[in-house]
């Protein structure tokens, strides 16, 4: 499987922090957003990445990145998106890459706590379609909103005004080759982009469309808000980790 990071957009939600930037090469806590999901990607056994970014700084990403030595890989791709044309026109340019094989895709402000290896071994074990992750969360209507029935997501609704579930559909996408032929079909939103609910509700109609309920934390980061909140959430794991490590050692020293 391969994966992909989506990076590009404009930021307009950060604005000015994302002036002269791009909204992934800011700072969550002490790193920049985009290690956060090219870890989740290389945690879960993904090597060949590519990352999909645009606008004035994307030489900032090789200079960041490099060939992903840091990440313990031999080699990161890179393409270019012109223009903001949505998560999905992001992705089409993914198509070369991909080669044919399966795709897990992470939105680039998109940290979690946990790992999503469970859910790409699930996939691997899935004869076909499609499968997302959900999360429970209070303020469903920021996000792409899944209505379930049973074991199964009969829609996805966009930014609903009123969620018909709790459940966010996190930036974390997992899709067999069909997905190229989807986004082709697609036709803009009615804030002219290609949406990846879109892509997703395809699925739906396939019925070929499968979920996890994402454990841990989850936030993404494209607002004033949940960029706070994100370097919070880093802030508060990490200091619970080096907590259960050092009453390791001073477990082992007593
Ligand atoms: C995008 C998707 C939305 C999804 C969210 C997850 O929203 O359109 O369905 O729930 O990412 O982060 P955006 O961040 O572009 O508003």
């Amino acid at each position: 499987m391969k994966g992909i990071i989506l990076a590009g957009g404009t930021g307009s939600r950060l604005f000015p922090l994302t002036k002269i930037t791009n909204k992934h090469l800011l700072p969550i806590y002490d790193k920049p957003m985009i290690f956060y999901p090219l870890q989740s990607l290389v945690d879960a056994g993904i090597q060949d990445i590519l990352v999909v970014t645009g606008g004035k700084n994307a030489g900032d990403f090789l200079r960041l990145l490099g060939n992903g030595k840091e990440f313990g890989l031999k080699h990161l791709n890179y393409t270019y998106q012109e223009g903001e044309g949505g998560i999905a026109d992001a992705l089409s340019l993914a198509e070369h890459f991909a080669d044919g094989q399966r795709i897990c895709v992470i939105l680039g402000d998109n940290i979690i706590e946990g790992g999503i290896r469970p859910a790409v071994e699930n996939f691997r074990r899935q004869e076909r379609g499609a499968r997302i992750l959900l999360k429970k969360v209070p303020d469903a209507e920021r996000f792409g909103v899944a209505e379930i029935d049973g074991n199964r997501i009969v829609g996805i609704e966009e930014k609903p005004l009123k969620p018909k579930s709790n459940y966010a559909v996190t930036g974390i996408y997992l899709y067999d080759e069909t997905v190229f032929d989807k986004v082709k079909q697609l036709v803009p939103s009615n804030r002219g982009e290609l949406e990846i609910t879109d892509v997703n509700n395809a699925y739906i109609r396939e019925q070929s469309m499968s979920f996890d309920y994402l454990e841990g934390w989850w936030t993404d980061a494209g607002t004033f808000d949940s960029l706070l909140r994100a370097a919070n959430l880093v802030k508060e794991s990490r200091e619970a980790m080096e907590g259960v490590a050092a009453s390791a050692v001073g477990g082992a020293e007593n």
